[in-house]
């Protein structure tokens, strides 16, 4: 008779329990590793670790969902007709129409909901989209390049590379820290590729990570640049009203001379993920009046429309519908309104996250020179902490990059129950950033978040100890 077998059956229940759970744990570790975006990896991460984490990875937006619950969720009525087709698939018209006159508000008075707007699934899908019709178009083939200020968004990778088939090109910046957009730095950029040279530039404004707002005459200046040069340029406005210090220093692409004398070329990203906190929504905007876009968005004789892939389904429209229609059928104000309590929500919870790194001596971007203002996110500058002696269990789940950090980011997980995004995910010049989004949990949770991390790194004593 095996050991096994002689003992108590609850005994052999709880080994076999333990074993099943081990491999279970083994597994999702195994999942963890394979995911290829780091913030759907901290997401995932976040699941299957067992104590709680403050995920401040990944940039979700709940300050607004009491108002939204309030006002839209808890109205929702489906009917019929919701459990239909919804066509066209970038939306219909009855929608299009409030929603550019939202739009409208917000980026210059001049998009036409009727040729110039189309909804896609989420701002991932309009730069897809966009990609594709340029491609569609001519003006881009497989293989072009896409230059990209560094430190960017990591999903632009996932949008221009893994379907179109573009390559970015991350593009080094200037001044002491490298995080300054100029057109020299472009240039440089730009000399530097070989033939082809690159035929689109991808401008985030108000930027993530970095939290700026790019003014109106660096924005010309820069789009005057790129369109000296032949190429089209994006520029992803979906942090637009995420303006966190009570000023508003947001200015639009759609405002500079460059658009007004070149409209085909500069196309607008925009979407309810961010300033609404409707990450789980995915509902974006691609706003372009060139032809080629036009053509794949609407589709015609022999193309299907490329919203078929990523509509605004009928359920999402339902809940768009109840967000910008009112209930007399014409535009409904909410949303306006929803982003003025918006604009109060992020400052407070902005001065109360900086308030607290600062007691707790945790540097950020652009801490001395208040120059951050806008997007979800601070910058931590934690370079002084990669040298330091971690504990010899960390596993990194960040592979590509410098591994200090990444064990760095693990340890804080682990020991102060905080996910970050690490700086080296997002091209920053150098290791040590890591990306902290104070919208994607409450106030007192970032707060105490802060306090954890402050508490981990204290304990951390030098390599050489
Ligand atoms: C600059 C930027 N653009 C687009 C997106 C993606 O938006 P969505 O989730 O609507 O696809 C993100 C998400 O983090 C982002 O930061």
């Amino acid at each position: 008779m095996t050991q096994s077998i002689a003992r108590s059956g609850t005994e052999q229940d709880v080994d076999a329990a333990a074993l099943v759970a081990s491999v279970e744990q083994a597994l999702a570790m195994a999942r963890l590793h394979r995911i290829a975006d780091p913030e759907e990896r901290l997401a995932y991460y976040d699941k299957i670790v067992p104590k709680y984490v403050y995920n401040l990875g990944i940039a979700n937006n709940v300050l607004l969902f009491d108002l939204l619950n309030e006002h839209v969720f808890s109205k929702i009525k489906l009917t019929e007709q919701d459990a239909k087709y919804a066509l066209p698939p970038y939306g219909v018209q009855e929608l299009l129409d409030p929603i550019t006159r939202f739009l409208n508000l917000r980026f210059p008075d001049g998009i036409d909901p009727k040729e110039d707007v189309f909804a896609t699934a989420g701002g991932s899908g309009a730069l897809e989209c966009l990609a594709f019709g340029l491609i569609h178009g001519g003006v881009l083939k497989p293989g072009d390049r896409v230059m990209l200020p560094a430190p960017f968004w990591p999903g632009f990778l996932w949008c221009f590379e893994q379907r179109p088939g573009l390559q970015c090109v991350p593009v080094r910046l200037d001044g002491d820290d490298r995080f300054t957009l100029s057109v020299p730095a472009l240039q440089k950029a730009y000399d530097a590729a070989s033939e082809p040279k690159p035929k689109l530039l991808v401008l985030t404004n108000p930027h993530n990570p970095l939290g700026v707002n790019y003014s109106r005459e660096l924005l010309d200046d820069v789009c005057r640049w790129a369109l000296d040069k032949q190429m089209h340029i994006v520029s992803d406005e979906i942090y637009s009203y995420s303006q966190s210090t009570g000023t508003d220093g947001f200015h639009s692409v759609l405002s500079t001379d460059a658009y007004r004398t070149d409209p085909d070329r500069i196309h607008l990203v925009y979407g309810l993920t961010k300033d609404f906190g409707l990450s789980g929504f995915r509902i974006g905007f691609l706003v372009s009046k060139s032809n080629d876009v036009r053509k794949v968005m609407q589709g015609d004789e022999t193309l299907k429309s490329l919203a078929w892939f990523g509509p605004l389904d009928s359920l999402k429209s339902a809940y768009v519908r109840k967000l910008f229609v009112a209930d007399d059928g014409r535009p409904s104000d909410f949303p306006k309104t929803l982003m003025a309590d918006y604009a109060k929500l992020l400052k407070s919870a902005f001065d109360r996250t900086a308030k607290r790194l600062r007691a707790k001596n945790i540097p950020y971007v652009g801490e001395k020179e208040k120059s951050r203002n806008a997007a979800q996110f601070f910058l931590l500058d934690l370079s002084a902490y990669l040298d330091k002696m971690l504990p010899p269990d960390l596993v990194s789940i960040n592979h590509e990059i410098d591994q200090r950090e990444a064990l760095l980011g693990a340890y804080l997980a682990k020991d102060a129950s905080v996910t970050l995004l690490p700086g080296g995910e997002m091209h920053c010049p150098k290791p040590g950033y890591f990306r902290l989004c104070y919208t994607a949990d409450t106030p007192e949770n970032v707060e105490q978040a802060v306090d954890n991390i402050a508490a981990s790194l204290a304990k951390l004593k030098p390599a050489d100890s």
